[in-house]
């Protein structure tokens, strides 16, 4: 593949502008390693006429294969753990007090391959076991991804060995999932009932989603311009109900939305309540 310094700058363009993900300077050697295959199945030679394809013909389908294969979809089980437990622990009891009578609603705003939804919905079955009747009207968890194959993954709620190796205990493995054989488990149906899967760019209309008690934005913005992020960030204050509350990765911070976020020290971690 052709990765001259033109097309290379084109192909940045059209990734951060389809998706937000901005390259570095030097990340040819990563469109290559991630496009090689797709571009020599679909006999095109250069990014430059690769980003041409994808704008003449728009209905081919190329556009959302170049993004699916661009985006990184490292996840795993209770990612970072602490997560978890500031939801079990304070977050859970403080928005069932605020919002008595009615149904919590939360949203994982990058599901990858639903890891991060399913470890909500265990945790909300933990926080019911140990809070009998605490969590009368339920909880509803909307996922979303941009990636077309992440969510298909997502949605069949499957997982093989080695998926099932990152971050899951064995207590929590018997519990929650029935074995399928060769090494496969399926998540069970009380757990997977709780999460909506839908496809959604975090550029898009926030609209559509409605109002959010909680919101799990972890280990996605870090991939986003400066600009982007914190765009994206109002934004989500935008779907938050006032005092409710937003993940970020363990790595992620938030600065410079004063008037939107107060910072919650939890330690271990760190979270954010809507103002
Ligand atoms: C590294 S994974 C994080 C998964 C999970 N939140 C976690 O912390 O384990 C990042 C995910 O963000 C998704 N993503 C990247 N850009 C996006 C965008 N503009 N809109 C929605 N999802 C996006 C990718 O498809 C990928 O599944």
């Amino acid at each position: 593949m052709s990765t001259g310094n033109l097309d290379f700058e084109q192909f940045r363009v059209f990734l951060e502008k389809a998706c937000g993900i901005l390259l570095g300077e030097n990340k040819q050697y990563l469109v290559s390693s991630r496009l090689n295959k797709l571009m020599e199945q679909q006999g095109i030679k250069s990014l430059g006429e690769l980003v041409q394809r994808i704008q003449t013909q728009p209905r081919s389908g190329l556009r959302e294969q170049v993004v699916d294969a661009m985006t990184t979809n490292e996840t795993l089980w209770f990612r970072d753990t602490y997560p978890f437990e500031v939801l079990k622990n304070k977050v859970l009891p403080e928005q069932i007090k605020a919002n008595p009578g009615q149904r919590l609603r939360i949203w994982s705003a990058a599901c990858s391959s639903g890891q991060e939804p399913y470890s909500i919905s265990m945790a909300i079955d933990e926080f019911e076991r140990s809070n009998i009747g605490q969590l009368k009207m339920g909880a509803q968890i909307v996922a979303t991804d941009l990636s077309g194959s992440m969510l298909a993954n997502c949605k069949t709620g499957e997982y093989d060995s080695l998926a099932i190796a990152r971050g899951l205990s064995q207590e929590r493995l018997q519990r929650y999932f029935d074995p399928k054989g060769a090494g496969r488990w399926a998540i069970k149906a009380p757990i997977r009932s709780r999460v909506e899967f839908r496809a959604f760019n975090l550029l898009d209309s926030y609209a559509s989603l409605g109002k959010f008690d909680i919101v799990f934005c972890r280990n996605v913005l870090i991939y986003f311009s400066a600009q982007v992020k914190k765009d994206i960030l109002m934004r989500i204050h935008g779907t938050l109900k006032p005092g409710g509350y937003l993940f970020l990765g363990a790595s992620e911070a938030l600065n410079g939305l004063p008037d939107h976020y107060q910072m919650v020290q939890c330690s271990p971690g760190i979270i954010y309540q809507a103002k």
